[in-house]
Formats: structure tokens, C-alpha cells, sequence
């Protein structure tokens, strides 16, 4: 049987498949529908300093490449997060990474000072620099090397924890993005956020979101995201986790070759809650299929006509 284990800095996951941030909740509200104990971690939604209500409606559509959504960081907020939701992960059986946004650096080191200064089983913090459907902060962080590399030192400083720099697609050059990441102390970095979409009713003229554009996720994006990973693999030393469109094993082993260690399931999850236990399942097939030892063995192995 394959050994689906694989290490982030020192922590070793029982599989390559995470939740995506924003599409799994704190993963505390999903156990009726999914056995979270089989996934190689969770990732929580972005949380932020203060409650936020997120942006007004419509903040979701469907259209047929895809997903387009522009919630807006809607969260409870780091002092209710910590109330209600990390004592429930003493029991939850997997891994979780907390995910982290903010408008201000200041607000990214309170949120991450808070959660440092209680116990708990949190592994690591992805730190969101990549959201397009907030007016501040965000994504000012992640389409600028220099602020990437601030932010990301300064949750180093702060923390042994394990730190996952999360980039945005919507940049002219990632690699200089994932490289600031990597020169601040990152233990590693996730790729992709959503691509900036917009959908109109043709019948109204109307923009189908609220904020005009949002974030397209879902398989279109897949390419985008091979395309995002196999670069910042090639640029950077520290592990690339891979997401973006996948709903499938074989999805999930496209982005182990084009560099990624592991891999995130975000829209996937909205049609089958399980999707995460189904994809491990089909890695499992996979890796016996080909006689494969251990999966991580797969990282990076892509065949490219250039080399
Ligand atoms: C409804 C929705 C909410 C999201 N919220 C967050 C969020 O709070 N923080 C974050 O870092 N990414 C958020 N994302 C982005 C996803 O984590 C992921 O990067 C993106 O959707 C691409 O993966 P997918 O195609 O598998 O969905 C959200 C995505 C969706 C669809």
C-alpha cells in the first residue's frame, strides 16, 4: 500500500489532502457529513481580528466554468474563534492550520499573538495575503514582495508554529511573491487564492455579484493552478501546496508532479462534503495501481519536453 505521509517543515500529515480555506468552515460544523479524521489536516476559514459580516449579496454564483464568490472574510472573529471553536479541536482527530487575514501587518501579528498566547493543538497558520474581495489589506500584502516578506518575518518572530504564506494567481510574477515568503521564514507556501472573475445576467445587464468582480474557483482554474505550482516549486526551497479546481485523485496527483507536497479541496466540497476522503481514496488507487512507495515521491516528477 502507498504511504500517503508527507512532512511540512516538522510536522509529519497522515495524507496530502487538506480543506481549502473558506469552503470547510472552522471545520468544527461538518463532522455529520464527513469524517474529518481522514484528512490529512483542515484549514480553517480566514479569521480576522474583529468580526466581520462579509460583503452584502449576491457574494455567490454559479456559472458554467465555474464558481465566482466574494464573501468578503464573513468570520466570527479571533476572540469568539478562540472561545467556541479551538476547544472543540482537542477532539477533532486530524491536523488543523488556522487560517489568517488582516487589513494591517499590525492586525495579522494581534490575531496570531492572541491565538499563540492559549494552548492549543493548532499546527500551523496559513496567512491569507491573497483575498480579492476585500477593499483593504489582503491582497495589498500579496501582489508586493517587499510586504510579503514584512508580513511573513513577522509572524516568524512570533511563532514556532508552522507559517504557509498563501498566493494570490492575480500577480504579474509569483515566483518574486513566493521568494519573499520563502526569505521571510515561511515553512512553506499555498497556491492558488480564486482568479479575479465577473459574470453579468445578460437578460438584466446586471453584475451577478454584489462587488462587481469576485474570485472564479473550481475546475477552470486547475490549469492556472498547475501552472502557479510548477513555477513556484521551480523558484522556491521550501514545500508548495497545491489548489485550485481539484475534485478528483488524479487532479490531486497532476499538482504532486507539477511540484506541490500536498493539496487543498475548496469549491469540490460544496457538491460532496466528503470530496477530501474520496480524493484519498483515489491516491491510495492510484499509488497501488503503479506500484508507487511512497507518494511524495511523486512531487515535482513531471515529464516536460524541456527537461
Ligand atoms: C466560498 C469561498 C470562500 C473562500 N474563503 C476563503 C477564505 O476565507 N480565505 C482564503 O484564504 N481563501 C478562501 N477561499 C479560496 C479557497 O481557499 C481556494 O483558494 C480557491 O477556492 C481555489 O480552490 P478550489 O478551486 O478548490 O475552490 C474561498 C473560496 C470560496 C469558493
Amino acid at each position: 500500500m502507498t504511504d500517503l505521509r508527507i512532512k511540512i517543515g516538522d510536522i509529519t500529515f497522515s495524507n496530502p489532502v487538506f480543506t481549502a480555506s473558506g469552503t470547510f468552515g472552522y471545520g468544527t460544523e461538518v463532522s455529520d457529513l464527513t469524517d474529518v479524521s481522514k484528512l490529512g489536516a483542515i484549514v480553517t476559514k480566514s479569521v480576522t481580528l474583529f468580526p466581520r459580516e462579509g460583503n452584502p449579496p449576491p457574494r455567490v454564483v454559479e456559472t458554467p466554468a465555474g464558481m465566482i464568490n466574494s464573501i468578503g472574510l464573513a468570520n466570527v472573529g479571533v476572540e469568539r474563534y478562540i472561545r467556541e471553536m479551538i476547544p472543540l479541536y482537542d477532539n477533532i482527530g486530524t491536523k488543523v492550520i488556522m487560517n489568517i487575514a488582516g487589513t494591517t501587518l499590525e492586525e495579522y501579528c494581534d490575531v496570531l499573538e492572541k491565538v499563540e498566547v492559549i494552548s492549543s493543538n493548532i499546527c500551523g497558520y496559513e496567512i491569507n495575503i491573497s483575498c480579492p474581495n476585500v477593499k483593504k489589506g489582503g491582497m495589498q500584502f500579496g501582489v508586493d514582495s517587499s510586504m510579503t516578506e514584512a508580513l511573513t518575518a513577522e509572524m516568524r518572530k512570533r511563532t514556532e508554529r508552522l507559517i504557509i504564506m498563501k498566493l494570490s494567481p492575480n500577480v504579474t510574477d509569483i515566483t518574486s511573491i513566493a521568494k519573499a515568503a520563502e526569505n521571510g521564514g515561511a515553512d512553506a507556501v499555498s497556491a492558488i487564492n480564486t482568479v479575479v472573475g465577473m459574470s453579468i445576467d445578460s437578460e438584466t445587464g446586471k453584475s451577478q455579484i454584489y462587488t462587481t468582480y469576485g474570485g472564479l474557483s473550481g475546475p477552470a482554474i486547475k490549469p492556472i493552478g498547475l501552472a502557479t505550482v510548477h513555477k513556484v516549486y521551480q523558484s522556491v526551497n521550501i514545500p508548495v501546496i497545491g489548489l485550485g479546481g481539484i475534485t478528483t485523485g488524479l487532479d490531486a496527483v497532476e499538482y504532486l508532479l507539477a511540484g506541490a507536497v500536498a493539496v487543498q479541496v475548496g469549491t469540490a466540497t460544496f457538491r460532496h462534503a466528503d470530496a477530501g476522503e474520496q480524493i484519498i481514496n483515489e491516491l491510495h488507487q492510484f499509488g497501488d495501481s503503479k506500484s508507487i512507495e511512497k507518494i511524495s515521491s511523486l512531487t515535482g516528477a513531471v515529464k516536460t519536453y524541456t527537461k
